[in-house]
């Protein structure tokens, strides 16, 4: 059959909030025209995230009853632990309530003031936990990522000629650990190869500074390795994770991605003084090293979801519900970034909006018209994200590019929810030339875009 289906159905329903487009006209205005402001009640179709907003399975559901909840040593650690090394081999695992609370264990415990720590795309998290204690988070992507609309498979590579000059300058001791996000989201949500993966792992092999893999998105990046890179076609989607983290020393994981839990994480490593390190400080901020923040029954619905995860038949669906809105898209003129990420489309606002500049946020103009045109809430990565203060005061540096991500939560949406975006996006493409400029009222020092005040410009 050419037509791939959903390989689930639906035993319960969540029922969606349908509003009028002067409801939203006014929800809107209340929220200061920023979509984070809104209450998720007002929203139809909610896309600021695939992260702690998927569906779990029955056998998710079901495995929540099996939760042990004792204080240490749970038969639900147990699974869990059992489960995580299954799939990445690593020595020591500890759990965390999500991924951001990995990284700042392993960030906290392994950097020093000044250190350097090259990744092929930092997530704001991660360079937050990094700068926080005073190290540097160097983006060290591929020279294809800045394509924007080009048709490269492995576009979340990772510059293998800047990172052996980044050692070369910076000398390995000032480099404690080297980072690889797979897939790369701030970098679209492309995958990374498995030749990247061994080619990084080659180069700071010589100079003995340890890999760690930003795991949120490991199966999606398997899935991708398994379609598009030589020689990987017969293997399963689990086999190919394996070798990915084999090439790797330790890994930091947000079960809200490829865990499909609604929370959850990990910290996982092979050498000894630094899992005792992650420990103390895990006992000190998370919980005791056996549930880390979480809840046992967490622990069992991880267990089940990461396998999940990596079953061929949900990948693919998942891959061709992306593929199918990013066609659709496409035969309607409206830029995206080619290929289409494994967890989202990322809309091209500046190019789309070519009577905005970037002062003028067209990031915001298309989140705000997506939610007045049809309740769906997207998130802008843009200048309101990634702009800087110019040095000197006046206008503010651009960011390099104007996107807005549609971010696909999992096994949540059907195609009749996708047909709905997609004939939203066209109506919004049909008079592009209406998407109005915004300006700020009232933002914060730093992560302003969470709760800026807009009003419109024009
Ligand atoms: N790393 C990557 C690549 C991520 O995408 C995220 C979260 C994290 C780390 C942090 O994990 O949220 O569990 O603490 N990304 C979400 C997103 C929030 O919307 O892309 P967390």
């Amino acid at each position: 059959m050419k037509t791939i289906i959903e390989p689930f159905r639906i035993k319960m329903t969540e029922a969606l909030p349908i509003t009028t487009r002067s409801e939203r006209e006014a929800l809107l205005a209340s929220a200061f025209n920023n979509v984070f402001l809104l209450d998720a009640d007002h929203v139809t179709i909610d896309l600021l995230t695939d992260s702690g907003t998927g569906a779990m399975s029955d056998r998710q559901w079901a495995a929540l009853m099996l939760g042990d909840e004792s204080y240490a040593g749970s038969r639900s650690w147990r699974r869990f632990e059992r489960t995580v090394r299954e799939i990445t081999g690593f020595k020591r695992i500890f759990p965390t309530h999500q991924g951001r609370a990995a990284e700042r264990i392993l960030a906290a415990t392994r950097l020093q003031k000044g250190n350097v720590v090259p990744n092929n795309g930092h997530f704001d998290t991660t360079r937050a936990n990094i700068e926080y204690v005073g190290a540097i988070a160097t983006d060290l992507p591929s020279s294809e990522a800045r394509e924007l609309h080009s048709e490269k498979l492995f576009k979340g590579n990772m510059d293998l000629g800047k990172l052996e000059q980044l050692i070369e300058a910076e000398g390995s001791a000032n480099i404690p650990f080297c980072m690889l996000t797979v897939t790369n989201n701030t970098g679209g949500g492309q995958p990374v190869s498995m030749e990247n993966v061994r080619s990084v792992k080659e180069i700071l092999q010589k100079h003995n500074i340890p890999l760690i893999i930003d795991a949120c998105r490991f199966a999606e990046n398997a899935f991708f390795i398994k379609e598009r890179e030589q020689g990987f076609a017969d293997r399963t989607l689990l086999e190919i994770a394996r070798e990915m983290f084999s090439f790797a020393d330790g890994a930091t994981m947000s079960a809200k991605k490829d865990g499909l839990a609604n929370i959850g994480g990990f910290l996982a490593c092979n050498n000894d003084s630094w899992a005792d390190d992650f420990r103390n400080l895990l006992i000190l901020t998370e919980g005791f090293p056996t549930y880390g923040g979480l809840a046992g029954r967490d622990l069992e619905a991880i267990s089940v979801g990461l396998l999940e995860a990596l079953h061929y038949d949900y990948q693919r669906y998942r891959h061709a519900t992306v593929e199918y809105v990013a066609s659709a898209l496409i035969s309607r003129d409206i830029p995206i970034v080619r290929p289409a990420g494994g967890h989202a489309i990322f809309i091209d606002a500046a190019a789309f909006c070519p009577h905005l500049r970037a002062s003028d946020y067209p990031g915001i103009g298309l989140v705000n018209a997506l939610y007045l045109e049809g309740g769906v809430r997207a998130v802008e990565l843009g200048s309101v994200m990634f702009g800087k203060p110019a040095p000197g005061g006046g206008e503010e540096i651009a960011a390099p590019h104007e996107l807005v991500r549609l971010a696909f939560p999992r096994r949540v949406y059907t195609q009749s929810h996708f047909d709905y975006l997609i004939e939203v996006l066209d109506a919004i493409g049909r008079r592009r030339e209406s998407i109005e400029a915004y300006r700020i009222t009232e933002q914060a020092p730093f992560l302003r875009h969470f709760t800026a005040h807009y009003e419109r410009a024009g």
